[in-house]
């Protein structure tokens, strides 16, 4: 457990997860290191072994001990037991889902280690960046390096359905990070695009789509895995693990965006960093259907000395922010509906505790 978490209102995950995040951390950092190169251990544990909200493999294994199939009475057992005390033991997690965990959270430090050269990010999480320190060459072929152990990893799951889902992910982020490339270039130059990209409709539309390929679609299809690596689960119970996973990412980038504007120091990174690249998301969006001049600047790609910090003052003095954090709180909530009828336990609470952290978080 990470000291940032404790920070928020994330009790009933820590009570509950605290050892299984860890071996999942562990088991990661092995699997990096058995290479005969000293730089791709190096390199590969560089972002890995740094503190983090650990995200995905908490919700890889929430889901797991949430659906567990024929534990409804031990889960109720536990579910009072922990009303009074703090830890609870639930063998629900096996060493598959540990293994699942491992496998997307080897995901996401091999898409931040490609994205870290795309963006030439300076830092990483308040620290110098990967290809700063060791160069674009020796991070590349490392994000290359973690994509081919978790390819591995995935077919030792010995599950077609989880394993099809895994090239997927990968393919969805690598097509967000090109349609957001696609995106960016039209932002710079809507000048000369047609007048039906400036309307707000098909812009919000396009924006969801890209975040979903960003960020959403890790989140969905390892839900989905997870419950997969159970036996006997209703299509039912995966679809809801889907569409809980989904709206989580959804509202998780969302946030993410707004913290682009409001973020504080501890998020490493300067205000404005979207714009800067032509990134059009949600509080843009919303700030351009108040303010004609945001499009403006816009309009001219930010080529006027100060443009950007004007683009900054608007969205604060708009309802842009305040907007963007409805429309986040609304697919948080959705998260929450999605599970809705699933049998009251610990693991259940704990993964709506995770929608309401998901929108209040500063980091
Ligand atoms: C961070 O976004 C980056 C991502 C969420 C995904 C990036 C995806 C790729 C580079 C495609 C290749 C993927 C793989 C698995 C090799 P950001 O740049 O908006 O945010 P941040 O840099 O501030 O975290
Ligand atoms: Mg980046
Ligand atoms: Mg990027």
């Amino acid at each position: 457990m990470t000291g940032e978490l404790d920070t928020f209102s994330l009790k009933a995950i820590p009570s509950i997860l605290g050892e299984e995040v860890q071996a999942v951390q562990r088991s990661l950092l092995d699997t990096i290191q058995s290479t005969s190169s000293k730089m791709l251990a190096e390199l590969g544990t560089y972002y890995a072994a740094r503190p983090s909200k650990q995200m995905r493999p908490r919700l890889i294994l929430l889901l797991a001990k949430a659906t567990g199939s024929g534990y409804f009475f031990l889960n109720i057992l536990i579910y009072f037991m922990t009303l009074s005390a703090s830890a609870s033991k639930d063998n629900q997690v096996s060493m598959k889902h540990t293994q699942l965990a491992q496998i997307v959270e080897m995901i996401h430090v091999a898409s931040l280690l490609h994205d870290d050269v795309l963006d030439n990010a300076a830092t990483r999480r308040g620290e110098t960046s990967a290809p700063v320190k060791y160069g674009n060459k020796s991070t590349i072929l490392t994000g290359d390096f973690l994509l081919a152990k978790l390819m591995s990893l995935a077919v030792s799951l010995e599950s077609w359905e989880v394993a099809q889902e895994i090239p997927g992910i990968i393919g969805d982020l690598i097509e967000g990070e090109m349609r957001q490339a696609e995106g960016a270039l039209k932002a710079l130059r809507i000048d000369t695009f047609p007048i039906q990209i400036l309307d707000h409709d098909v812009l919000w539309a396009d924006y969801v789509q890209r975040i979903y390929l960003k960020t959403g679609t890790l989140f969905a299809r390892s839900a989905k895995c997870s419950v997969l690596l159970h036996k006997n689960v209703s299509s039912d119970v995966v679809k809801a693990a889907y569409e809980y996973g989904r709206n989580l990412g959804i509202a998780f980038q969302i946030v993410d965006d707004i913290l682009d504007f409001t973020g504080d120091d501890t998020l490493g990174k300067p205000h404005g960093n979207d714009i800067r690249e032509g990134i059009i998301t949600a509080p843009v969006l919303f700030a351009m259907k108040e303010s004609p001049e945001i499009r403006a600047l816009f309009a001219r790609g930010f080529s006027q000395p100060n443009d950007i910090d004007k683009a900054i003052c608007i969205i604060h003095s708009t309802q842009a922010i305040h907007r963007s954090e409805e429309v986040a709180m609304q697919y948080a909530k959705q998260a929450q509906d999605s599970i809705s009828a699933w049998e009251p336990s610990p693991a259940k609470c704990a993964l709506e505790e995770l929608t309401r952290w998901i929108t209040m978080r500063k980091h």
